[in-house]
């Protein structure tokens, strides 16, 4: 029985009762509906609204998008709680989002627990809230306050909903209880049903410019994305129109988003995220071992930010480095992220205090004999990578499990250092490893499952969205980046300008253009790279020579106030530089190429086209568990559009047929070995697959 209605007394009680998140599916919906008319009919003086399990509902069925619109929809099921002509009171315990904060809206009272947390991100999804919440939230809390929450789809707590008037009463204790004590104080003091439909929002509240403005703020914060602009429509019919009419008006919005590309990508991500920590393979019998406090070998830009991850987590952190000084300059910057985070109005003094406590520093390697799980970020070389394992090999306790966070570096030789290869593991965080949400774990050769799962479920446990990969040079996300990162070179050479190439990925949709990326990480580090591989293992010197060349003139980027471009000292705004484009020429001059004029389309599809060649093939050897757990990982490593859903669903959209053709004409055009089509690809064409038809080596 998903919905229940239980008369107790003068009051009359709907349970919702829809594991895991009492999502608002069909027959919720219709429960729903049935309990309003009972109510309606009995003696009851008030109705209260609470569900079962962990949370209060968290939105509409996300299941449901793209299929038939069942009855009764979301917006007769909320009118219809609205229309109660008895007080109708929301208990509200965990999250109540989306399509749950709308049904919460649409009752007269709503209380919570304070550990209880309210939003609308239907935005995150590539919708608008479709049951009213565009036309109800700016009557009861105003137009800048309801377009910030939908507009980001921030969940604010239970204190700032009831300071904002969002909710009437919050308490701690037993919800259905204190719900009813609640209920009843209403009927004693004979309160009316109360519809925030009724209110109407001040004109002046907000006036044209204002939207306007907002608008153009969110051209720039949601860049590219549909969704927010609709929401300021949505909101902006709420004060020009009578409520049914905005209502119908919010109505026809969020279909058009239900249907939207970007909709369904980002649902895709939604679904992807929650299914990359499952590893097909490994039961539910393998237990993850027990991880109450972490090492971390190297004080330096990763490892920092991996000991604050952990922190921010409450796990405690020895951090070790081979020297005082790099220790102390580790530590002091720790320090420093944190004072950013307390100026900025993230954490609190307080906060800031008790998470630097949980690091300790260390120089010997003794005080890591009782860690759980030690991870490696020292320098990138097997040398130093080798010595150190077969050092902590030596101090960690049996059990431990010794992980290295190598962007490319070999994990089986790694874990071949130590006695206990089935205890080592990849464990690749993106730098800022505090803020950047991807962890690739990479399981080696002889990884057991329980290491691998216990990975898993210390990534969630750190709010990570950990991934699953195979060993190869770079796993799946700097394997791939070095397709991408290939044309951005080629395309310099061959007649495009940095600007231009970084502007067609930005309008694209990517966080920032390849070129920019590669200022601001310092082209230093790849030249250094370089220097460690043979002129074979380099491979084509047009995909380098203009990189080389910058850093040779000391332009290594934003730091020295010049890589690809040059950067203003002060305001670090970035400009075209002529020294640049001489340099590009030089080389192209150097390599006998001759330049042209390259289309925005073609720059676009190189750098698209790689990607995804060389993610066909990731998949085909089972780097990669799935399509999906490869588009995770290029929208929270690498910046790429989550509404276009990750570089496989894009192909998908695009597809497959038309992006066989597109790399076998490039093949042909370049005769370049990397342009070959991938195995995959080709077979999935030939058979008229799709990416979700198939199921990879690991499947
Ligand atoms: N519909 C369908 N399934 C949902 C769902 C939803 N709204 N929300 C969560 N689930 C599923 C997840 O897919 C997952 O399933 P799985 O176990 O099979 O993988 C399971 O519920 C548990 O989810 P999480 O792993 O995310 O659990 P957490 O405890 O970490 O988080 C949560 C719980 C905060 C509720 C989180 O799931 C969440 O943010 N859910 C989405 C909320 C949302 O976006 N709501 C808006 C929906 S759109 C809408 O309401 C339109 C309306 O305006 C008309
Ligand atoms: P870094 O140079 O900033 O820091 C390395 C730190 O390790 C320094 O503090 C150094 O003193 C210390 N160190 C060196 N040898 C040591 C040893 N034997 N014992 C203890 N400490 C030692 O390097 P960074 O950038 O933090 O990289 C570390 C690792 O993380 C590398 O393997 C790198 O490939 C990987 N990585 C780097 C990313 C980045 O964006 N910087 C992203 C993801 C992975």
């Amino acid at each position: 029985m998903l919905v229940s209605y239980q008369q107790l007394d003068d009051l009359g009680v709907i349970r919702i009762d829809n594991p895991p998140v009492n999502a608002l599916s069909q027959g919720v919906r219709e429960g729903i509906c049935d309990a309003v008319k009972l109510a309606q009919g009995d003696g009851t003086k008030a109705i209260v609204v609470v569900c079962e399990g962990r949370t209060f509902i968290a939105g509409a069925d996300i299941n449901e998008f793209g299929k038939p619109m069942q009855e009764p929809t979301l917006p007769q099921v909320n009118a219809a709680l609205e229309s109660l002509t008895k007080p109708v009171i929301a208990a509200i315990h965990g999250t109540a989002l989306g399509g749950g904060f709308e049904l919460a809206l649409s009752c007269h009272y709503r209380c919570a627990l304070t550990s209880a947390s309210v939003g609308l991100p239907e935005v995150t999804l590539g919708l608008l809230p479709g049951a009213g919440g565009t036309q109800r939230l700016p009557r009861l809390i105003g137009v800048k306050a309801a377009l910030d929450m939908m507009t980001t789809g921030k969940k604010i707590n239970a204190t700032e909903a009831l300071d904002l008037g969002v909710l009437d009463r919050v308490f701690d204790g037993d919800l259905t209880r204190c719900a009813m004590e609640y209920a009843r104080e209403l009927i004693t003091e004979g309160a009316r049903p109360r519809q925030i439909r009724d209110l109407s929002i001040p004109n002046d509240s907000f006036d044209k410019d204002s939207f306007e403005s907002y608008r153009g703020q969110l051209n720039k914060r949601k860049r590219g994305q549909e969704a927010p602009q609709k929401i300021v429509s949505c909101v902006e019919a709420a004060m020009g129109m009578p409520f049914k009419e905005g209502l119908a008006f919010e109505r026809s919005r969020f279909m058009e988003c239900v249907k939207s590309e970007q909709s369904a990508a980002l649902r895709h991500i939604f679904f992807a995220e929650r299914q990359a920590p499952r590893v097909p393979g490994i039961d539910k019998s393998v237990t993850p071992r027990v991880v109450q406090r972490i090492g971390i070998i190297g004080a330096g830009t990763m490892g920092g930010g991996i000991a604050m991850s952990f922190a921010n987590a409450g796990i405690p952190v020895t951090l070790l480095d081979s020297s005082e000084e790099g220790l102390e300059k580790g530590i002091a910057l720790i320090g420093k992220n944190y004072g950013v985070s307390v100026s900025k109005g993230k954490l609190s003094e307080h906060q800031a205090m008790e998470r630097e406590a949980l690091i300790t520093g260390a120089v010997d390697y003794g005080k890591l004999a009782d860690v759980d799980l030690v991870i490696e970020a020292v320098f990138e070389s097997m040398d130093v990578k080798r010595q150190v394992f077969s050092r902590l090999d030596e101090v960690c306790k049996q059990g431990a499990i010794l992980a290295t966070n190598t962007s490319y570096l070999d994990v089986n030789e790694i874990a071949a250092s130590t006695s206990r290869p089935q205890d080592v593991v990849g464990l690749h965080f993106f730098s800022p490893a505090n803020v950047m949400r991807l962890l690739e774990v990479v399981k080696a050769e002889s990884t057991s499952d329980e290491v691998v799962a216990t990975a898993m479920a210390l990534g969630k446990r750190i709010g990570k969205v950990p991934v699953l990969a195979g060993v190869c040079y770079g796993f799946i996300g700097n394997r791939m980046l070095r397709q991408y990162a290939r044309e951005a070179q080629l395309c310099m050479i061959e007649g495009a300008e940095p600007a231009q190439i970084d502007s067609v990925l930005m309008n694209f949709g990517m966080a920032m253009g390849p070129l920019s990326v590669g200022d601001l990480a310092g082209l230093d580090i790849g030249y250094k790279a370089r220097q460690a591989l043979t002129e074979k293992q380099k491979g084509d010197p047009r995909s380098y020579c203009i990189a080389d060349a910058l850093v040779e003139l000391g332009r290594l980027g934003q730091k020295a106030g010049a890589g690809y471009y040059k950067y203003d000292p002060e305001t670090r705004a970035r400009s075209t530089d002529p020294v640049v484009l001489d340099v590009i020429r030089e080389q192209a001059r150097k390599y006998g190429v001759q330049r042209r004029a390259l289309s925005d389309e073609e720059i676009l599809n190189r750098h698209l086209l790689a990607l995804i060649n060389e993610g066909f093939r990731i998949l085909d050897e089972g780097i990669a568990q799935r399509a999906g757990d490869i588009d995770v990982v290029y929208v929270h490593g690498y910046g790429f559009p989550a509404y276009r859903g990750g570089p496989m669903f894009y192909a998908g959209q695009r597809g497959l047929v038309n992006v066989l053709k597109e790399i076998e004409r490039l093949y042909e055009d370049t005769g370049e070995p990397y342009w070959a089509p991938a195995t995959l690809l080709k077979k999935l064409v030939a058979e008229d697959l799709t990416l979700n038809d198939w199921i990879g080596v690991n499947g």
